[in-house]
This record gives C-alpha cells, structure tokens and sequence, in this order.
C-alpha cells in the first residue's frame, strides 16, 4: 500500500474514531481495506481510495471507519470480572438499591455482544430477583456490522466455544443449524445502539457499572483522559469501572480508586 493512501486511512480514522494506527501497520490497513473493497463489490483497493478522496461525503467512509476497529471478544473474557461482580458487586448493588429497585449497566465497547451476555448470564444464574427490578442495560459500539449481530445474538460454533462454559450453553442458548442463538428474553434486555466514544454520547442514566475493556488502549492519551472524565461523570458515586488488562485510569483521572475484587482490578468512583 502506498504512503499516501496509508496515511489518508490512517489520518481519517484518528480524525473521527480516535484510533491511532502507527508507520508499520502498512499490512492490516492493506488486508482490512481489501476485505471491505470486496463486500463493496468494488474492484481494488485504488478504486476504493479514488472513491473516498473524490467524495468525501461517500458512506464509504463511515464503512472504513468500521473495517478499522479490532473486534475480538469472547464470553466471559478474562474470567475475574464477572466473579467479582458475582462476590462482591451484584450484592453490594442489591443491599445499595434495594429500595428504589433501580441499577444501571453500560458496556461501551460491546463488539458482537459477548461481554453484556455474559453480564447478563452472571445476572440470570445468581441474582435472577435482579430481572424484576427496573434494570437498564446499554450496550453501544462504534461499528455498525458487530451490533447487527449483537442484535440478533447469534453465534457460530467458534464463538461459543471460547469461554462459555457448557452448562451455560445449555441453559441460555438455542441451536438453529449452523449457530447458537442467546436466549430472547435476555438479549431483548440488552438496548444496543450505535455511538462513537470520541464524538457526543447518548443521554444515559447515572451508571452503577460500566464495561469499557479493550478500547482504550487504541487512543491517545488525550482522548483516553477525556472519556474517562466523561465516564466519572456518567458514574453514581461508588459506581464501578471495568478496563480491559492492559488499561488503567493510573496517571490518567486520579477520581477513581483502584479496588482488586476477586483477583479483578476495577476501578471506583469515589464517594463524593
Ligand atoms: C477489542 S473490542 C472489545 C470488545 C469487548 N469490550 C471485550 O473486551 O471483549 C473493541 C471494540 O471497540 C469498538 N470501538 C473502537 N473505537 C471506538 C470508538 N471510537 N467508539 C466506540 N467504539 C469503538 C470496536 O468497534 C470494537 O468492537
């Protein structure tokens, strides 16, 4: 791929999604701009360039920002944080709000939809008086393409071999030929919408626990810092943040502490 298309990609992408894609990654914009250009029944990846840069207005674009992020996902991906929300923060939030009856779950990077089905699965098996509560459950993503299937809560035999236990599987999925669908009760309690993290958010309710793993790694400091001011304001004092493993709000927003909870590191918002 040639320095310039690389770099009108990659300017782009940092413009209106925030995702920094360094000088080296010549290779996954190449293999990323191929598989979009076939979908789009487009030639090749010069015709795909002529079109963005002859139209700026092409919906195009918005198709390149989605053939950028990283989807991967899994259920119950990295284990600990759903046992901490089963030991220690699904019953402190029960005891919490136990009159209002009110709780309030954001996953903000919710990719296909495994991460809020596996929320709501920790929910179902261990805290089911939960459901008849007045919950509220958003989950958004930036890419159009992984919420249609969160939507529909269909997965491939793959999908739901990587961590979801069996008994699992059993209990909240339906076989239909070649995928498994998540049980329609609780996918219809997942709202899941399209928002981009960098430009303006969604009206949302005050937050007890926010899921936003695995994103922030792709931002620069500055928009890391600006979300997660966003995301302290959006919390309820003593409401709960997950990150994925390599992110932190260390140096970043000093208004969350650090708590470890069932070998998971999560961070809170102070009382204040
Ligand atoms: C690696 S996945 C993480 C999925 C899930 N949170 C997990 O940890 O398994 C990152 C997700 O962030 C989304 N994303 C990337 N940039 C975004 C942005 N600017 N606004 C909203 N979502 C974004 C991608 O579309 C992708 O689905």
């Amino acid at each position: 791929m040639n320095v310039p298309d690389f770099d009108y990609v990659r300017h782009y992408v940092h413009k209106h999604a925030a995702i920094v894609i360094e000088p080296g990654k010549e290779y996954l914009v190449e293999s990323r701009l191929l598989t979009l250009a076939r979908k789009e029944n487009i030639p090749s990846i010069e015709v795909l360039m002529e079109s963005l840069r002859k139209d700026p207005k092409s919906h195009l674009h918005r198709r390149v920002l989605d053939a950028m992020t990283t989807n991967e996902t899994s259920f119950f991906r990295d284990a600990h944080p759903f046992e901490a929300l089963k030991k220690f923060i699904l019953p402190e939030l029960l005891e919490k709000h136990k009159v209002t009856k009110l709780i309030n779950f954001w996953c903000g990077a919710a990719s296909t939809g495994q991460e809020s089905f596996s929320v709501l699965m920790t929910i179902a098996n261990h805290f089911p008086e939960l459901l008849n509560w007045r919950m509220s459950f958003t989950a958004t993503d930036l890419s159009k393409d992984v919420l249609a299937q969160a939507k529909l809560g269909r997965f491939s035999q793959f999908e739901v071999n990587r961590g979801l236990p069996a008994a699992m599987l059993i209990k909240h999925f339906k076989r239909h030929g070649d995928y498994w669908e998540f049980d329609e009760n609780l996918r219809k309690r997942v709202d899941f919408r399209e928002m981009n993290l960098v430009e303006q958010w969604l009206p949302m309710p005050p937050m007890d626990i926010v899921f936003l793993r695995n994103v922030l790694i792709y931002f620069d400091i500055a928009t890391k810092k600006t979300i997660l001011g966003k995301i302290h304001d959006l919390l309820r004092p003593g409401g709960y943040l997950f990150l994925g493993g390599a992110e932190s709000t260390i140096n970043l927003d000093e208004r969350f502490e650090r708590v470890v909870l069932a070998k998971s590191t999560c961070y809170r918002r102070v009382q204040s």
